[in-house]
């Protein structure tokens, strides 16, 4: 009797070690499967970050080309648009030769760099008194001054729009 009820236990007991075990086994095979496939999508997952990475690697070419478009955009520019952009800039800038918190502007277009005599530019700016202001340079400038020459003095956001800052360039242009 006691006997039975001991197997009884004992074989009971066995079953459930067995029965956890084979739990224990399945639960680890889903660990497993779910942590393999965790991997598979992780990897996936970077894949898809790296293509959207390329995404944007192939728009900044978009945006770097643009400068390669500042000829025909000036080409299109409209100087009265531009003297109306130009509103912005003249808290600081004047265009009869005469500095304010900024050197005048008239004539800037082919001037070097930092060329007005006694105006007090910013080292960034200085250090390029060799190149000239090129369409292109303005271009480049204009759309945020102090991330295209970090140090500059100028505190101005900037125009991102590339039609303001071409129509402001052709103002600045006919204005020698
Ligand atoms: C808040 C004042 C301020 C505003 C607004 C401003 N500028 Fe300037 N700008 C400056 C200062 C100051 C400098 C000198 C920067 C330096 O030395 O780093 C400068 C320099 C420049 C230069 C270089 C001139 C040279 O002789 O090398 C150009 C070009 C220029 N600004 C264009 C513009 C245009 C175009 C606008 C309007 C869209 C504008 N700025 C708005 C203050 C301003």
């Amino acid at each position: 009797m006691f006997d039975t009820m001991t197997m009884t236990k004992a074989v009971g007991a066995v079953c459930g070690s067995l029965l956890v075990f084979m739990l224990a086994g399945w639960a680890a095979d889903g660990l497993y499967t779910v942590g393999g496939g965790g991997h598979g999508e992780g990897a996936e997952g970077e894949i898809t970050q790296a293509y959207s990475i390329d995404t944007g690697a192939e728009e900044a070419p978009a945006e770097e080309a643009a400068p390669v478009d500042v000829a025909a955009l000036m080409a299109s520019a409209d100087v009265a648009a531009g003297e109306n952009v130009f509103k912005k800039c003249q808290s600081c800038h004047k265009m009869d030769g005469s500095d304010g918190v900024g050197p005048h502007l008239n004539g800037v277009v082919g001037r070097n760099h930092a060329a007005v005599s006694g105006f007090a530019y910013s080292e960034a700016m200085a250090a390029l008194s060799a190149e000239p202001w090129t369409p292109e340079a303005l271009f480049a400038f204009l759309e945020n001054p102090k991330k295209a020459m970090p140090g500059t003095k100028m505190a101005f956001a900037g125009l991102p729009k590339p039609e303001e800052r071409a129509n402001v360039i052709a103002y600045l242009a006919a204005n020698p």
